[in-house]
């Protein structure tokens, strides 16, 4: 790592432990570097499909021990870009999110511009715009939902470089850029970071003041570092497997642990017991009614 590369942090080379299809999973080293430097308590995603880019920040977010509540906003019906799909891809998202992020993930399930109210103004530090992709809806989820974010917050839009087949977030990007504090990435379909009001974060604001050559240095490290994402996302399911295996495992033992403390008490209760036994046993009174026991034995039984 170079150290004079303000840009790149131990969180840049973090692999994410879920790789769910999707056409940002290159980007999941800037999204590791952004949680790690902005540090948000608050994300609106619009647009979590599968849940990649959801659970890469959230995993970011948990790995680095930072407490944050990610909104996950999605109809989770599909559009024309992302295609429609059934209730499965909601499921898998929900079983995920469940089961590794309980405390981080919230899913809400919704047309965006329903969802709007749930929040108040000024109150997320990172919104994730990535929902429909034609001009008009990128321009009506950033018109709604730009208030959101406070002061010091971040807007990523994906998608800002795909030009084809309906795509416009790419203009709305450019008029963005002309009034705010931006940095693109061209690679993975192109992800746009615009700041809001003032930068506090310092490697943030460096990276918004980036020169041309240092903005291509970026860019460069991002893209070979997305690529290696690509390549190792292949392995994904195999970690992941090792990772709940791991979990799986420190279970057990704790089961065991649990197993063997309750033993021991039985056993401790058994010896008390059988020590009981031997006293009454040994006891005057139990000698003395020994006839009688005995004569108990060989009468004929009574109801
Ligand atoms: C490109 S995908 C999101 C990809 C995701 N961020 C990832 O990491 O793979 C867009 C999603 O936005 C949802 N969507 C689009 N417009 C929407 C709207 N107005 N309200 C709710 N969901 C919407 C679609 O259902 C789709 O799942």
């Amino acid at each position: 790592m170079n150290p004079s590369a303000f840009w790149l942090r131990e969180t840049s080379y973090w692999l994410p432990l879920h790789f769910p299809l999707s056409a940002w999973n290159t980007h999941a080293p800037f999204a590791a570097w952004l949680i790690d430097v902005l540090r948000p308590a608050s994300v609106v995603e619009l647009g979590t499909h599968m849940g990649f880019s959801c659970f890469a920040f959230a995993e970011a977010a948990a790995r680095l021990d930072h407490p944050m509540h990610i909104h996950a906003l999605d109809s989770w019906e599909g559009d024309d870009h992302a295609g429609f799909y059934g209730d499965d891809v909601f499921n898998s998202v929900r079983a995920i999110a469940d089961r590794d992020y309980p405390e981080s993930i919230r899913l809400v399930r919704g047309w965006f511009s329903q969802s709007r109210p749930l929040f108040e103004d000024a109150s997320v530090d990172l919104l994730h715009i990535d929902g429909r992709h034609g001009y008009e809806d990128a321009v009506q989820d950033y018109e709604e939902w730009r208030s959101v974010v406070r002061d010091g917050g971040v807007i990523l839009f994906h998608d800002i470089a795909e030009r084809g087949r309906g795509f416009g977030v790419w203009q709305l990007w450019e008029q963005l850029e002309r009034d705010h504090p931006t940095f693109t990435f061209h690679h993975g379909h192109g992800l746009g970071v615009m700041a809001v009001g003032d930068v506090e974060a310092e490697p943030l604001r460096r990276l918004f003041a980036a020169d041309e050559p240092t903005s291509d240095r970026i860019r460069g490290d991002y893209e070979r570092l997305g690529a290696e994402i690509d390549l190792r996302g292949g392995f994904a399911p195999i970690s992941e497997e090792l990772h709940h295996s791991r979990l799986h495992a420190s279970q057990l033992e704790d089961d065991v642990a649990r197993l063997e403390q309750e033993a021991e008490e039985l056993r401790a209760a058994m010896a008390f017991l059988e020590q009981r036994v031997r006293d009454l046993e040994s006891s005057t009174s139990w000698r003395v009614t020994a006839p009688l026991r005995a004569a108990r034995r060989v009468l004929p039984h009574r109801d």
